[in-house]
């Protein structure tokens, strides 16, 4: 490649850095504006699509899959209580959330967005011990989940600070809580196990899905806060808050 071409490529990409931010937003938001919600669903919308196969300028990682070191979960109390960990828990499909509903206090920074991903798969490595069902079910194999109509709610407050003549926000609280309409999960691939056992298991977890949803859900929870803590960080350090919302 010539000097030339070269001297060409760095300017077009200056350029389009420069101009990229309002771009990916689809324009930018006014506090006046009635309606200011609507807008914002839809810029954040489109932040999101550009996000979803990463954005190495905000140092965002591609999307999928999202990935969860350990869980476990305990039912029942007593040494033979039932006890089980997941482990290199892998879930993809979270690309495919989409906001729905935005509400927003611009007064005092905080935003609640609902969003709503049609689908959801998980695959982890799990260990358990103890009895369930009158079988002792020590052992470990493969976790797979399936999950249909999954619905976040996510909700942040941050406080905006000055940088380089650029207002900025920081974040300061998230919180978020999820629910899924239809899981289909099981175990496979037991080791020291046998085919009674793992129909038991299978029965036993398809039965008891939203519930062995719920004992998991405060670790989910704060495992997926903190995740999204440090995306929703990296894009409020690199983009102004006066880039997406004007008086
Ligand atoms: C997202 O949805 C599309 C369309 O339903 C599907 O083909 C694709 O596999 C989904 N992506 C992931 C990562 O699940």
């Amino acid at each position: 490649m010539g000097k030339l071409q070269t001297y060409f490529l760095i300017f077009a990409a200056v350029i389009a850095s420069s101009t990229s931010n309002t771009n990916m937003f689809g324009g930018r938001c006014s506090q006046r504006d009635p309606n200011v919600d609507a807008c914002l669903l839809r810029s954040f919308n489109n932040l999101l699509e550009y996000l979803k196969g990463g954005a190495p300028e905000f140092d965002i990682e591609e999307s999928e899959p999202i990935v969860i070191d350990e869980l476990s979960i305990a039912l029942g109390g007593g040494p033979d209580g039932y006890r089980a960990t997941f482990k290199d828990i892998q879930a993809t499909g979270a690309s495919n959330m989409t906001i729905t509903n935005v509400r927003s206090d611009l007064e005092s920074h905080q935003f609640q967005l609902t969003m709503f991903g049609p689908h959801i798969s998980a695959r982890a490595r799990y260990r358990s011990s103890g009895v369930l069902l009158l079988v002792r079910a020590s052992g470990g194999g493969d976790y797979w989940g399936e999950y249909d109509g999954v619905k976040a709610k996510v909700y942040f407050r941050g406080v905006p600070y000055d940088r380089d003549g650029r207002t900025y926000l920081k974040l300061q609280q998230l919180k978020l809580d999820f629910s899924v309409r239809d899981i289909q999960m099981g175990v496979e691939n037991l080791h020291n196990s046998n085919a009674v056992l793992q129909a038991a298991l299978n029965l036993f977890i398809n039965s008891n899905a939203q519930e062995l949803l719920k004992e998991m859900k405060p670790q989910l929870k704060q495992d997926l806060a903190s995740k999204m803590s440090r995306f929703l960080e990296r894009i409020l350090q690199h983009i102004p808050y006066d880039e997406w919302i004007v008086d």
